[in-house]
């Protein structure tokens, strides 16, 4: 794993946002894994603008989502669905058709599950993938005891991640229980992963990341068999590493 320490988001973001261009203009058709969460908006943002001012092209690019909430319609504000058009779609040339997003209304979710993980293969695979991370190590909406083995899959999630983010819905009672995410396999099967970690909140997660064995109880240790992570962290959340070459 390569990680890469920056001062802040905003540098976090800056980072991540010229790997993601280079990698599109040194590419003729990429597949972008995409990840929502407060971390990646930043990222979001970065290429919205790079899009306005350099005409970086989003024309061949081919989208898949890591997951969906269940039960939340397209339309709906919280839907990830939604969160992608407005922190991205919606504002760079991309192909809506060209996006993909698990449906969190499929009325057989096992079939959806199974649809979405054939669907990735279809396209090729996924070149980069970006992700966040849980402050239980959660990737995707992968939590703790997750098996490595698992593909796209339905997940009941923690009280702990509906906690962490109810800040996006009214009251917590409004957060669903259930979502489909793409699987560790799944994820693990992409060429090139970029973790972006950003704050205090996540020290934990890091030094547990860095410096623990990788186990199905903290699934995004996982990463550290994968040929080909960058990391780009803050100093917030490396507070607690303690052997990283500065
Ligand atoms: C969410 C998402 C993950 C995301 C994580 C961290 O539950 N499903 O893809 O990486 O939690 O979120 P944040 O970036 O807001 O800290």
């Amino acid at each position: 794993m390569r990680i890469i320490e920056v001062s802040d988001y905003k540098q976090m973001s800056v980072k991540a946002a010229q790997h993601v261009i280079g990698k599109i203009m040194k590419s003729d058709c990429l597949t972008l894994g995409l990840a929502t969460g407060g971390t990646p908006t930043g990222l979001y943002g970065e290429l919205i603008e790079d899009h306005h001012v350099n005409g970086t092209s989003y024309k061949c690019v081919n989208s898949i989502n890591l997951d969906e909430y269940i039960g939340l319609s397209k339309e709906d504000p919280n839907s990830y669905f939604q969160y992608m058009c407005s922190n991205l779609f919606s504002h760079i040339d991309i192909a809506l058709e060209n996006t993909h997003i698990p449906s969190g209304m499929a009325t057989d979710l096992q079939k959806e599950c199974d649809r979405y993980e054939k669907l990735i293969e279809e396209t090729g695979g996924i070149d980069l993938q970006i992700l966040g991370i849980g402050e239980n190590g959660h990737i995707g909406f992968n939590e703790p005891g997750t098996s490595f083995q698992s593909g796209t899959h339905l997940v009941e999630l923690t009280e702990s991640t509906r906690e962490a983010n109810a800040r996006y819905f009214s009251s917590i009672d409004e957060v669903p229980r259930q979502a489909i995410t793409m699987g560790i396999s799944t994820i693990m099967k992409s060429r090139e992963i970029l973790l972006l970690v950003s704050g205090k909140s996540k020290q934990d997660a890091m030094k547990k990341l860095l410096e623990n064995e990788v186990t199905e109880s903290f699934p995004a240790s996982i990463l550290r068999n994968h040929p080909n992570v960058t990391i780009i962290a803050d100093k917030d959340a490396l507070t607690m590493v303690q052997h990283l070459h500065r």
